[in-house]
This record gives C-alpha cells, sequence and structure tokens, in this order.
C-alpha cells in the first residue's frame, strides 16, 4: 500500500495516513463563491466528518459573489491563526488561489488531483488549497483533500524556498 510520504511526483493512488501532519480536531476555514458553493458544502461535511472542526466563511448560496471577498476570507483567518488550513473552492479554483494569496503569509495553492495536492503540502507546505468545482469531479476534489491533510512538508531543501516567499509578502521573520 502507498502512503503519501513516498516520494515521487507520480507515486500512484495516494492512501492518507492513519494520522497525518495535522491532527483531527485542529479547524480548517472554508470558503467559495457561486461557482464554488456546492463542492464547498460537500467537502465541508466531510471535514467534519473526519473530525475537523469547520469554519464555513462563506458563500452561503448560490447567488453571484465576488471569489476576492471570500478567498481573502479564508486567507486571513489561516494567517490570523483562527484556522490552521484553509479550502477554497471557486469555479476554476485559480481567480479564489489569487485573492487568498494576497494576505501575507498564505500559501494558497490550485490543486487538481491527489498528486498536485499531496505536493503542495509536502514542497510548498501550502496552508490552502483551491479547488474548481466546474473542472473537477466531486470524488477527485475529495481525495486531493484528503491527501493534502494526510501528506507532511518535507522541510530540508523546500525550507529556504518558503523563507523567500515569506520575504516577497512581508511575513517572515
Ligand atoms: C465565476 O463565474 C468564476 O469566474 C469563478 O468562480 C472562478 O472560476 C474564477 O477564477
Amino acid at each position: 500500500m502507498r502512503h503519501c510520504s513516498e516520494s515521487g511526483w507520480n507515486s500512484g493512488p495516494m492512501v492518507p495516513r492513519p494520522t497525518g501532519s495535522l491532527a483531527p480536531m485542529s479547524t480548517i476555514a472554508v470558503g467559495s463563491d457561486h461557482g464554488g458553493f456546492a463542492l464547498k458544502g460537500r467537502l465541508a461535511d466531510e471535514l467534519r466528518g473526519l473530525g475537523y472542526e469547520v469554519i464555513d466563511l462563506g458563500t452561503h448560496s448560490d447567488d453571484r459573489v465576488d471569489y476576492p471577498d471570500f478567498g481573502a476570507a479564508v486567507g486571513r483567518a489561516v494567517a490570523g491563526g483562527e484556522a490552521e488550513l484553509g479550502v477554497c473552492v471557486c469555479g476554476s479554483g485559480i481567480g479564489i488561489a489569487m485573492a487568498a494569496n494576497k494576505v501575507p503569509g498564505v500559501r494558497a495553492a490550485t490543486v487538481h488531483d491527489a498528486t498536485s495536492a499531496r505536493l503542495a503540502r509536502e514542497h510548498n507546505d501550502a496552508n490552502v488549497i483551491c479547488l474548481g468545482e466546474r473542472l473537477l469531479e466531486s470524488e477527485v476534489a475529495s481525495e486531493a483533500v484528503r491527501a493534502w491533510l494526510g501528506a507532511e512538508f518535507e522541510g530540508g531543501r523546500h525550507v529556504g524556498r518558503l523563507a523567500k516567499l515569506a520575504e516577497l509578502d512581508g511575513s517572515g521573520s
């Protein structure tokens, strides 16, 4: 059985470890625009089912809204320590990631499957992942979230790169 810690860019089906780097009962902020509203709700339910506390920062209907408002809300919750991690959803997963990444300290990654989600944690220590409801099958999105939660930051050569990212947004010490 393969586990997420195995190295490689395409190491096959991901099976999240029983305990990842983020223990269940941690808090995860979720947010979406109207394009990601349905998937955001499903993922929030799944996260609660896995034992996480979920803060739903909206949107709360499929009425048309602007993704920057919700990406920023999730980013601020994570950067401010209200939540350890964030999950964002819009139509493509792109715009809401751009918004979240404007918040200093946020490392938001648009992911499209379990492999990209795992790498976002192992290499980039992404504290927010972003998914596109209009581009991903629901189960693929769920697998991506579970792979991200089950993975751990590898440290090592990646530490200095994260420090450079922090310098860019002024969040470094
Ligand atoms: C909304 O129609 C759509 O543009 C938005 O959800 C997202 O895909 C933007 O990046």
